[in-house]
């Protein structure tokens, strides 16, 4: 193994400079500390940025309670949506101007991370978020803020990027400063356990993606592969239990910390062509995010092995699967990029997810219009091997 470890990076991957930004909390029944945590910031008022069915949960009104209890005023705003958009970060600072916040609590999935992240930005440096597109764009420091994801997905708790859509255009815009990252991620498995089984599903696959994506990216570090491989282990042998037990808090545990590595990973290495290939349904079909880079990514895994295969072997040495831990009886058995290809075509069935395009409606016409989309992402240039429109092209053709 480590001799295999030694061939696949080199120098400049071992080179890099790491600073861990977010005090990270995670275990069961931790969100009942949210308010002496605030108050350890020094904060006294604060900005609930939540989502509409995490209120129906309960959760914003059990956190809204524990920072009040602690002294705290709140402002709740629960205006966040899916793929947050530039107008629901202006409707955020525009429900907080007047309250004067001194702290900003995300609690949700990604959006309202991002949707936090994003109203930060405005609050503390004005503009607009178009303003700080790109990296160190905001000079003026931003306000305290605590992550309390609800998903186990992003792993935007530990990321210094907020991901906000035009509302005009619907291109992402992806604003990264350092001091964005939360002061503190709070990670409750007991609040993963109330999401739709579709929400376990796509995020989880996501998540996934995330750990297999940045294990083999041109941006790939010593430390980014510890984390990507723990989070694949994590996440390999827990997904399948999600799926079929919701209510399993060990293994809703191994969720929410295998994507939050998997999010510790994407800080320095980036991700690959699967996401690449996901924006521009997500785009032009309204494809879940989940769905779309789950489908997308044994195809991408199979191409790149072409080339990497003594990768996807290496990652497969993490892979932990109840079934792998059968075969792994057979010592014989191979494990590369083509048992995790299968495996994965199998949790999208399990999660009920589509397999072939032509399961969301994307026919062989779509494809050239699709590819020419996904070429410009900048996810694709971190994929290792090289990837244009006509690769995108017949990647998609493979898909359907
Ligand atoms: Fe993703």
């Amino acid at each position: 193994m480590m001799s295999a470890e030694r061939l696949t990076l080199d120098a400049s991957e071992l080179a890099g400079d790491y600073q861990l930004r977010t005090r990270l909390i995670h275990g069961p029944g931790v969100l009942s500390q949210l308010g002496e945590l605030a108050r350890s910031l020094g904060a006294r008022r604060a900005l609930l940025v939540t989502d509409p069915g995490i209120v129906a949960a309960g959760h914003a009104g059990r956190g809204h309670a524990y920072l009040e209890n602690a002294g705290l005023d709140v402002l709740l705003f629960a205006g966040a949506r899916e793929n947050p958009t530039t107008a629901d970060v202006e409707r955020g600072v525009e429900s907080a101007a007047g309250f004067a916040p001194d702290l900003i609590v995300g609690l949700g999935g990604g959006s309202s991370m991002d949707c936090a992240k994003g109203i930060n930005f405005i609050l503390t440096n004005g503009g607009q978020m178009r303003d700080y597109w790109g990296v160190d764009k905001a000079t003026r420091p931003m306000l305290p803020l605590i992550a309390v994801p609800t998903t186990s997905g992003t792993g935007s708790e530990m990321q210094s990027f907020a991901l906000i859509s035009d509302a005009e255009t619907h291109v992402k815009i992806a604003c990264g400063v350092k001091n964005t990252c939360a002061k503190i991620a709070v990670l409750d498995p007991e609040l993963t356990v109330t999401q739709p089984p579709s929400v376990t599903a796509l995020t989880g696959i996501d998540a996934l993606s995330h750990a297999i994506e940045t294990f083999v990216s041109t941006k790939k570090t010593l430390l980014s592969r510890m984390y990507s491989r723990e989070a694949f282990r994590l996440l390999s042998h827990s997904f399948e239990m999600v799926l079929q037990e919701p209510t399993n808090l060990s293994a809703r545990s191994a969720m929410q910390m295998g994507a939050c590595l998997a999010g510790m990973a994407i800080e320095s290495s980036m991700l690959g062509a699967a996401h690449a290939l996901a924006n521009p349904l997500t785009a032009k079909f309204g494809t879940a995010h989940g769905q779309a880079v789950g489908l997308m990514l044994p195809h991408v895994v199979r191409y790149n092995a072409e080339q990497f295969e003594p990768e996807y072997q290496l990652l497969m040495q993490s892979f932990a699967a109840p079934q792998r831990r059968r075969a792994s009886e057979h010592p014989n058995k191979p494990s590369g990029s083509a048992e995790l290809a299968d495996w994965l075509v199998s949790v999208l069935r399990l999660a009920g997810l589509a397999t072939e395009l032509r399961g969301l409606h994307v026919t062989a016409d779509h494809v050239s219009d699709l590819a020419a989309a996904a070429a410009p992402q900048w996810t694709g240039t971190f994929n290792p091997r090289k990837v244009d429109a006509e690769v995108l092209g017949r990647l998609y053709h493979r898909a359907l």
